[in-house]
């Protein structure tokens, strides 16, 4: 099974790195330097995790030519949904109008809508379900400390939302790797007395560096393929030297790979499903083409796929 319908949304308001020059002790130059971002999206105060994810599976459901009474499971990925429950995919089932749809929310940071879209496939292949509505969507900028430079250059909000469902022979989802490390949940979390995230960003750095390329290459040796098979890279977007290294394990060109952080920032869980629909609007990937997503973060945790589009 694979992609039939991707959609995204971002919130109107942009916040360059000149804007955060105004509110804390940090340059245009350091954050570009360090971690390719520009800008980034922030939502509107009336705006919560579900509104975001709401608009992308409308666009991904209407791209996919169906309707919302022909979704027969939502999955939202997200660390910051709008309550501890209702659920932000209950928030969405009732908005789409479709009634008695199975709908959770499932957790694994950054790495989430890699989790999500891997627990979309197994109820497909299962004969469980035929279209599985699979949706990133992240408010980040609720849990940052807007007055801790350390984090708040980082992040930025948005949503993307695929369905699933069978595809012809071939296509689809090729191979998966899910993994996890608890040890290294000290790294990166979210204070339980402050409710902001806090990260010792170095030690997550190493982690991704060494975790990211090693799981594009177990995915793409489990598909059966070379590295030179693969057309096109969608890491997830939190820094722009994590995504060179992952490139570089797998020889790919820089136009080969999705760079959309320097304009959103890191979107947590909505950063793949929003930097692969960037990508396809941008018609950079192509029937037919192998594509290798991959994510990594909070738990510690990582995820990545191989799929033929
Ligand atoms: N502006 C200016 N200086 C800053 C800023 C800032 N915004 N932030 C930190 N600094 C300072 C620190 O205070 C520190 O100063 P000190 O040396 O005087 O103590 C110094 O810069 C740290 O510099 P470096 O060690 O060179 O920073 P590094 O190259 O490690 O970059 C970064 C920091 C960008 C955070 C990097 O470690 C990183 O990207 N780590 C991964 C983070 C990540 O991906 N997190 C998301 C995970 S996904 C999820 O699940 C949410």
């Amino acid at each position: 099974m694979g992609i039939v319908g991707i959609g995204a949304y971002v919130p109107e308001q942009v916040v360059t790195n000149s804007d955060l020059e105004k509110s804390v002790q940090t340059s245009d130059q350091w954050i570009r330097s360090r971690t390719g971002i520009e800008e980034r999206r922030i939502a509107s105060s009336d705006m919560d995790t579900s509104h975001m994810a709401i608009r992308a599976a409308e666009k991904a459901i209407a791209d996919a030519s169906l309707h919302p009474e022909d979704i027969d499971l939502i999955l939202v990925a997200t660390a910051t949904p709008d309550y501890v429950f209702p659920t932000v995919a209950c928030m969405v089932q009732e908005a789409l109008g479709i009634r008695h749809t199975p709908a959770m929310d499932l957790s694994a940071a950054c790495s989430g809508f890699v989790y999500a879209l891997v627990t979309g496939k197994q109820f497909i292949e299962t004969n469980t379900y035929k279209n599985v509505l699979v949706i990133g969507s992240e408010k980040f900028s609720k849990i940052v400390d807007w007055n801790d430079r350390n984090t708040c250059v980082l992040f930025g909000d948005g949503a993307g939302a695929v369905v699933l469902s069978e595809v012809s022979e071939g296509k689809g989802i090729l191979s998966f790797e899910l993994g996890a490390d608890g040890t290294g949940g000290k790294h990166l979390l979210v204070d339980n007395q402050t409710n902001y995230v806090t990260m010792n960003g170095s030690e997550v750095f190493k982690f991704a560096v060494r975790q990211m390329p090693e799981s594009c290459m177990n995915v793409v040796t489990k598909a059966g393929l070379s590295k030179d098979e693969v057309d096109f890279l969608v890491p997830h977007q939190a820094n722009m030297r994590i995504i060179d290294a992952a490139r570089e394990r797998l020889g790919l060109d820089k136009e080969k790979v999705s760079t959309t952080v320097t304009k959103h920032g890191n979107t947590s869980a909505a950063s793949i499903p929003l930097a692969l629909f960037t990508e396809i609007e941008k018609g950079l990937i192509n029937d037919d083409d192998v594509v290798v997503i991959v994510g990594f973060g909070g738990g510690l945790t990582w995820g990545s796929l191989c799929l033929r589009w």
